[in-house]
């Protein structure tokens, strides 16, 4: 052009997250697939916003049936889909919460609440705490915590404070009459997809024969031959890990790959062996020996 701009300069997104040399070009299901067709397993799914995974033919439908209808209508319309969705929403909700805000993310959810406390309570200050991340617009970002967000931005909304997570006495003191709201970012252990239960113990017993007097576990074991559970086996890797861990070394006289030979063997007084007491059915209750429990 002649006033020596050009036109047609690549655009690239100002750099806020690290570039992962990654073009995304479709998903299915839990999968995604790059421009080179090299598959993914999409562990992240955008911090849960797919998490009915890709391009799943109902969602797809349901995108296409609306575009067809009606893309898009200013609030001061009602529109039969977002009644729909409103009711279907207030079905999974307390009956106590009767009006709700649309945002378009996360950071303008928080946004607004800051807003909504304000006018409700007529207050301005607002609690969070360490940590926490609510997003980068000017009130969503007082309101986070890390300062590497926050510095290039200073200052930040006026009466917002943070202090530790978990700490109910710190949260006390800080609040006052100034406060209009505390905002929680719930801090998990682990992911907040993932969650640790115990559905059942299978420790290691001691088989040993009803004759054998002696009760204490590791002495039975050292001092009785001993049958393997056979270390190729996961039960006979545990089992061989306890017994270095516990410095017993046992007399070997055989190594077995099944648990009922190895207690017919300990029934016939062949010798002594350390299994774990797997869920049924392979369950050593029914069994002749002794279970002595360690
Ligand atoms: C707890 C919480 N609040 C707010 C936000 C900001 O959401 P958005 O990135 O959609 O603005 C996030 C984003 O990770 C978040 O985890």
């Amino acid at each position: 052009m002649g006033d020596g701009v050009s036109v047609g300069t690549r655009l690239h997104p100002i750099p806020l997250h690290v570039d992962r040399g990654i073009s995304l070009a479709r998903g299915e299901g839990c999968y995604l697939w790059d421009d080179q067709g090299r598959r993914y397993l999409d562990l992240m799914t955008n911090y849960g916003v797919n998490l009915l995974g890709h391009a799943h033919p109902h969602v797809n439908a349901a995108i296409d049936r609306q575009a067809s209808l009606l893309t898009n209508a200013h609030q001061s319309f009602d529109t039969p889909a977002r009644q729909e969705f409103l009711d279907t929403l207030a079905g999974f909700l307390p009956s106590s919460l009767s009006r709700m805000s649309f945002a378009n993310s996360g950071a303008e959810a928080v946004e607004a609440a800051m807003k909504y406390t304000r006018v409700a309570t007529g207050r301005t200050g607002i609690i969070a705490t360490h940590r926490a991340y609510h997003g980068r617009t000017f009130g969503a970002l007082s309101a986070t915590s890390d300062a590497k967000y926050r510095e290039p931005f200073m200052p930040m909304l006026e009466g917002t404070r943070h202090v530790p997570f978990d700490n109910l006495p710190a949260m006390a003191e800080a609040i006052d009459d100034s406060t209009a709201a505390v905002i929680i970012e719930p801090q998990f252990v682990l992911p907040k997809t993932c969650s640790w239960e115990t559905w059942r113990e299978e420790p290691l017993v001691v088989l040993a024969h009803r004759a054998i007097e002696e009760r204490d576990p590791h002495r039975i074991l050292a001092t009785e031959p001993f049958i393997r559970y056979d270390r190729k086996q996961w039960g006979g890797r545990l089992a061989e890990n306890y017994l270095q861990q516990a410095g017993i070394h046992p007399h070997d006289r055989y190594e077995l790959d099944s648990l009922d030979a190895i207690a017919v063997l300990v029934d016939r007084k062949l010798g002594v062996s350390l299994v774990p007491d797997w869920a049924p059915p392979w369950h050593l209750d029914w069994r002749a020996p002794a279970i002595v429990w360690l």
